[in-house]
């Protein structure tokens, strides 16, 4: 099987979306999206953007590698009775079944970034953005020193190599690389903007209940852990990335948690 679609169908992306709820919404709510518009949310998980769009009006279609998480997104359409809200299977670097221009948005956070191919990812978002419509990309930043880039930089140090030609996700946090990519598909460096943005987890009890989340279903942690375990380091991995959620909690209750991660944003307006 493809090792992209199967990393996330690994796991259960669902169970960490529910702690990424609110940010979704301010980010979706700061977009400016009209009623009637046309959304494309590139790797939409289950929804956690694309909801918020369908419900200001917009209509949206989501699209993910992980067949789970399309099934788990037309579940919770369909339970808010949006039906202006669809989810398909489909890869980011190649998205033939869209048409040219057939969308006035396109967003994507953290999740087109995970995708192979990254210039086919940068042409294949132009392509489905009509002119003058805009894409959004959301994007972990390489060496931030906040939760998911340090998950993902303690994660590494437990797992073997990757293979020869891979690119890091991690490069669409850098503005070079982006703007190169989108250079590539034809967008000029000054329709390319950029800022640091902020997207809190929030989790009813301790950090330490969070992390179990992300080891029990948030692939490439679980492939850290496997990795770890067969070299006799689990309990290693485990107490770095305690330590790590931990000192990240910005909750005044120790018992609840509450952690800011930073974000590139990154918008293009076609
Ligand atoms: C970190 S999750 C983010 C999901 C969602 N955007 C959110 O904010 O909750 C990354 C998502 O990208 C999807 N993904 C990874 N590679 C992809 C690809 N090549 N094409 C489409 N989706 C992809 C994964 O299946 C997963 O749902």
């Amino acid at each position: 099987m493809n090792p992209n679609k199967a990393l996330w169908e690994k796991g259960d992306f669902t169970r960490i979306a529910e702690s990424m709820r609110k940010s979704g919404e301010s980010l979706v709510q700061d977009l400016g999206i009209s009623e009637g518009e046309k959304v494309l949310d590139l790797g939409c998980g289950d929804g956690t953007t694309a909801l918020p769009a369908a419900r200001l009006g917009a209509d949206v279609l989501g699209v993910d590698i992980a067949s789970n998480l399309v099934e788990a997104g037309n579940r919770r359409a369909e339970r808010e009775g949006l039906s202006n809200c669809r989810f398909e299977e489909g890869d980011a670097s190649n998205l033939d079944g869209l048409a040219d221009g057939s969308f006035d948005f396109v967003v994507s956070i953290f999740g087109a970034m995970f995708a192979p191919r990254p210039l086919d990812v940068a042409k294949e978002m132009v392509r489905v953005t009509r002119l003058g419509g805009t894409i959004v990309m959301g994007n972990w930043i390489p060496n931030d020193p906040t939760l998911v880039a340090q998950i993902l930089r303690i994660s590494s140090a437990y797992s073997p190599p990757p293979p020869n030609g891979f690119i890091s996700p991690m490069l669409w946090g850098v503005e070079d690389n982006v703007v190169e990519r989108f250079g590539n598909a034809g967008v000029p460096e000054d329709r390319i903007s950029f800022k640091r943005d902020t997207y809190t987890f929030e989790y009813p009890t301790r950090p330490s209940s969070l992390l179990e989340v992300f080891r029990t279903y948030y692939g490439p942690t679980m492939n850290a852990f496997e990795a770890a375990e067969a070299e006799g380091r689990s309990a290693d991995l485990q107490d770095e990335l305690e330590a790590l959620f931990n000192e990240q909690n910005a909750s005044s209750n120790p018992d609840t948690t509450s952690i800011p991660a930073t974000f590139l944003r990154v918008d293009v307006l076609v």
